[in-house]
């Protein structure tokens, strides 16, 4: 998963290649995401009509799916697992805590570092947790110390 973030192009350029291919959608959103990082209000009434949808319907897509973003990212981003096994573990006090170092709620991204704050259910890593995944990384055991080690080791 790219954060892009670049404007080269105008979406329309973008979503064209898809726009006669069945199931052309998914590849655009996909595309576009890669592109700028996040799926613009802009682009949502572009692929609304390239592909003859309402822009509700184009959200409705966007927001079934879990990877697709609406608005700019982190360049860091930290999910937490709330799942049933971390939360025997504490990691609903470990929430707490981040998001009170950090100044963040859960789907915020605080612009000055960089650090975006979401929830997961279920990182695969129940057995030492509470787990949180860092960008790519997934921490078993983790406390807020450990969370903040990460990020700063990895450049922030
Ligand atoms: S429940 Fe948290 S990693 Fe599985």
């Amino acid at each position: 998963m790219s954060s892009g973030q670049n404007n080269t192009f105008e979406p329309i350029t973008l979503i064209e290649p898809f726009v006669e291919k069945k199931g052309g959608l998914m590849p655009a959103l996909h595309t576009l995401q890669e592109h700028f990082g996040y799926i613009s209000k802009e682009c949502i009434a572009q692929l609304a009509t390239a592909f003859n949808y309402s822009q509700a319907e184009i959200i409705d897509v966007i927001t079934f799916y879990d990877d697709f973003r609406t608005k700019p990212i982190g360049k860091n981003i930290i999910r937490i697992c709330l799942a049933e096994a971390c939360q025997s573990q504490n990691c609903k006090k470990l929430l707490k805590d981040i998001s009170s170092q950090l100044n963040l709620t859960l789907d915020e991204t605080n612009h000055d570092s960089g650090i975006t704050l979401k929830e997961v259910f279920c990182l695969g890593n129940c057995a030492i947790g509470p787990s949180v995944m860092i960008n790519e990384t997934v921490i078993g055991e983790a406390t807020t110390e450990k969370i903040i080690n990460h990020i700063e080791k990895d450049g922030g």
